[in-house]
């Protein structure tokens, strides 16, 4: 399937909605800057700021393709965004990337410093839980099940696992399936489970719950093979980070291993599988088609 085989959608046209949505959402659940710990909560609020917000906008897709209410996915999206924002934060600190640029502006070691920055990737995770457990637009089962699914995700079997191989395979030349099972947990367990939120907050049945994580799936292996891609690509200003770092830092990337266009290709493959996942959950899967489209299409 070819990306101009995807109809145009008015997902797009509710965007600008979801993201007001995230942003009150994640408003209401971090303390005020002003609040003792100051530096520490100016420092929380740092973090969140910038950003395409992708992983919350994959809630609101696959929750509207669903069917469920948007204060039904709020909670979720903001706890999804949470973690993530802790992992970049963690990500860049001097014992891992050692990154000065995120989001078009210094790292929070840099704009604050290193213990900051660490406390600050703490606070944020411990917020996310937060943000699930406290909303009154779920039940308790579904906040638990939400809970269980995002703790996953985010550990030692999901992103962090996926952070400690990362660092190991410095200097190596990975088999490919090792790096698949890499990319698929440091960046694909977070962009997989916002799928699965979604069906937790629609009672989905087993069926779509499948066929929304084959989507899931497949759009966070795309993801971070295209981030990879963009690391040599892009230029620094446009991706708002560091450019050319990974071959810097001897990573295990697709690109060094497969080469460029191989590379790119693995990654389309895997957006065009992901569409038809799209397809098969529902006739109704434009959020999910669109953002497909808008993810492969980031030039960031
Ligand atoms: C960057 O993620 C880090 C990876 C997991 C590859 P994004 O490109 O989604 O970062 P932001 O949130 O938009 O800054
Ligand atoms: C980071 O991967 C993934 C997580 C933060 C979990 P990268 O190290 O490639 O992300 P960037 O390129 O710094 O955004
Ligand atoms: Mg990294
Ligand atoms: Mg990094
Ligand atoms: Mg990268």
């Amino acid at each position: 399937m070819s990306l101009t085989s995807t109809k145009a959608s008015a997902f797009d046209t509710r965007v600008p909605a979801y993201l007001h949505r995230l942003a009150r959402t994640t408003d209401t659940v971090l303390p005020p800057a002003s609040t003792d710990p100051e530096r520490l909560h100016q420092a929380l609020r740092y973090a969140c700021e910038g950003g395409k917000h992708l992983r919350a906008l994959m809630v609101y897709a696959a929750g509207e393709t669903l069917g469920v209410a948007a204060e039904k996915l709020d909670a979720a999206a903001c706890a999804v965004e949470l973690i993530h924002a802790y992992s970049l934060v963690h990500d860049d600190l001097p014992g891992m990337d050692n990154d000065d640029l995120r989001r078009g502006r210094p790292t929070v070691h840099k704009a604050y410093d290193e213990a900051t920055a660490i406390l600050v990737g703490d606070a944020l995770q411990t917020s996310a839980f937060e943000a699930l457990a406290k909303t009154n637009a779920l039940n308790a089962e579904q906040k638990v099940q939400m809970i269980t699914a995002l703790a996953h995700a985010a550990g030692s079997l999901g992103m962090v696992g996926g952070q400690a191989v990362d660092m190991a395979s410095e200097n190596l030349t990975l088999p490919l399936a090792q790096l698949e099972s890499l990319h698929a947990r440091k960046t694909g367990a977070l962009i997989r489970v916002t799928c699965q939120l979604a069906t937790i907050a629609a009672n989905a049945s087993e069926v779509i719950r499948h066929a929304l994580d084959r989507y899931g799936r497949c759009i966070g292996l795309a993801f971070q093979i295209q981030d990879d891609v963009l690391d040599q690509i892009a230029d620094t200003a446009t991706l708002g980070k560091t450019a050319g770092k990974d071959l810097a830092q001897y990573k295990s990337t697709f690109p060094s291993l497969l080469g460029l266009e191989q590379a790119q290709q693995r990654a389309h493959a895997l957006f065009d599988t992901a569409r038809d996942a799209a397809h098969s959950i529902s006739s109704h899967a434009e959020p999910l088609l669109w953002l497909a489209d808008h993810i492969q299409q980031r030039d960031h």
